[in-house]
């Protein structure tokens, strides 16, 4: 290693017997320290730390005091001190030095070392630290990454007694490129850590989208109730049971509950209650200890604990038997549980929402769940319509669900009116769910991405379970334009039909027809007439 050193004070380099053997001494004891400093440094990533390690090993090794590293913050470009090896001096926080500025700024500024025989005679010196003794040389020396050139100063005061200085400042050059080297990798996953940072925070921002109340939708007043609902008590810790019929939504409004309650930064864990046995439910919920059972070969830990700070989403909870129940209230009442094979109690701070499809209130007379924790369930209940009480959402969530189906088929897809009317007189007994594959059956049948009232009649709905009359399309879902340019003969005259609620004569004169000459098209175009 070179030292570009006009600045170097000129020492004598006599070369007797003596300085050849106390120079041998002094380059031992330097890889000793070295060596130290090295190994200190590969220890932890911890900068502040490790950095005043180094610099008491230097104090012990090579009696170099009032060390000091202090290096570039990258925000402002100015020179804060990380570490300095004195005790009791006052919090060094608040010291910062320009590029330029006073002897330590120099030295990032020129990016070489300064070498000062004697501090006092050294006018540029502010001491800004207030530690430094003016009889004592001073070193300070650039801590360099790379190409980047210098990111901090590193220095020190030599004993009085230093006769070669030289040979000193080219040791603390050395131990500024491990220095350098230390911050290169701390500053690299420092970097990485808040480049991670942010693709969670952008993640969490989807989710939270996806699973806000604009996931969720309706404009009917039982829909408007739930959202209320659901906004109130996503504020609170308070334990939800979310009622209704098997796909009404009872799993959206769960997320929207999470994703819109102070607990969003934690975890949200789900467990379908119904879908394991009581042996393996108890060990997925609460975890188990190494050996518990045949097969568990390692500790394991169960939802809640997973859950802890977050949410517990317990779906199809009418389901579990009475033995299981009453392990779950004790973890309801308590917040406690132990592992399964595991004897130490852990308590953990999770917030519960439960849903079934079931009536629990006929369950708990006939015995079938234990009323204490049907109670510890119930503070919140929010009940889902089922999708025959809301079929004016009926439109809305159609167009929305045939655009999820686009975006999932990458294609475009578009929902014709008479379909919308097609599945309003349908009643729906598997509510949104079977709407949603309803429709993308429809959408697969569908080569031209129209979804119209024929392809949801090939899809499979059978219209005529329909037992009431349908409600007439809201405002906000605009009757067919006959004149459409884009619809073709077919699609108009049963748009028309329709719209005369399959009255034919009126049809006709919609479109200004006879009731001779619709007859005619109806029968050609193979429309196949409904009777309400
Ligand atoms: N109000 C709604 N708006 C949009 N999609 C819905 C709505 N309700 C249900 N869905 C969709 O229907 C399907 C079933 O919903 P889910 O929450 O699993 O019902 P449940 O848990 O009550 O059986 C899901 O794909 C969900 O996204
Ligand atoms: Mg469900």
């Amino acid at each position: 290693m070179t030292i570009p050193d006009p600045l170097l004070a000129s020492n004598d380099d006599r070369r007797g017997g003596i300085q050849v053997a106390g120079r041998q001494d002094l380059l031992e004891s330097q890889l000793a320290a070295l060596f130290e400093v090295s190994s200190v440094l590969s220890r932890s990533l911890l900068l502040s730390q490790t950095l005043t390690e180094v610099l008491e090993v230097l104090c012990r090794h090579e009696r170099l005091t009032k060390g000091m590293v202090s290096l570039v913050d990258r925000e402002t470009g100015d020179l804060l001190v990380s570490a300095l090896h004195e005790d009791g001096v006052a919090p060094f926080e608040s010291v910062r030095y320009q590029p330029g500025e006073g002897l330590i700024g120099r030295i990032l500024e020129r990016n070489r070392p300064w070498v000062v025989p004697r501090l006092a005679d050294e006018p540029r010196f502010l001491d800004k630290l207030g530690v430094y003794d003016p009889q004592l040389p001073f070193i300070g020396v650039p801590i360099r990454i790379g190409e980047e050139g210098a990111v901090g100063v590193f220095a020190g005061q030599p004993p009085a007694s230093d006769t070669e200085l030289h040979q000193r400042a080219r040791f603390l050059e050395m131990v500024a490129n491990l220095i350098g080297q230390a911050v290169r990798l701390a500053r690299m996953v420092e970097d990485e850590r808040q480049e991670l940072r942010e693709e969670r925070d952008k993640l969490r921002r989807v989710v939270r989208g996806k699973h806000g109340f604009d996931s969720i939708i309706g404009h009917t007043d039982a829909m408007k109730l739930v959202f209320d609902q659901v906004r109130q008590v996503a504020k609170w810790n308070t334990t939800v049971l979310i009622r209704g019929e098997s796909g009404t939504g009872k799993e959206l409004v769960a997320d929207a509950i999470h994703y819109n309650s102070p607990r969003v930064r934690n975890h949200f864990i789900k467990l379908n209650c119904a879908a394991l046995p009581d042996n393996l439910l108890e060990s997925e919920l609460f975890g188990h200890e190494k050996g518990a059972f045949t097969g568990a070969s390692t500790q394991r830990k169960g939802r809640f604990e997973q859950a802890d700070g977050g949410t517990l989403f317990l779906d199809e909870i009418g389901d579990i038997s009475p033995a299981f129940q009453a392990k779950l209230l004790r973890v309801l009442q308590q917040g406690e549980f132990e592992r399964v094979g595991g004897s130490r109690t852990l308590k953990v701070d999770v917030r519960i929402i439960a849903a079934t499809n079931r009536d629990l209130e006929t369950e708990v007379k006939a015995g079938d769940f234990r009323e204490d924790l049907y109670y510890r369930l119930n503070v919140m209940p929010i009940h889902m319509p089922s999708l025959c009480e809301r079929i004016e959402d009926v439109p809305e969530l159609a167009r929305f669900l045939v655009a999820k189906i686009a975006k999932m088929q990458g294609r475009e897809l578009r929902v014709t009116d008479s379909a919308l009317r097609v599945l309003m007189r349908h009643s729906w007994p598997g509510n949104v769910r079977e709407l949603e594959n309803c429709l993308e059956r429809a959408a697969v049948m569908s080569e031209q991405g129209v979804i119209d009232r024929d392809v949801i009649n090939m899809a499979g709905l059978d219209v005529g379970v329909a037992d009431s009359d349908p409600p007439a399309l809201s405002a906000s879902s605009p009757t067919v334009d006959l004149d459409d340019p884009s619809l073709d003969e077919r699609e108009r005259v049963i748009a028309a039909l329709e719209e005369a609620g399959w009255v034919q004569a009126r049809a006709a004169r919609l479109l200004n027809m006879t009731p001779r000459q619709i007859a005619y098209r109806i029968q050609t175009l193979n429309i196949k007439v409904r009777q309400f």
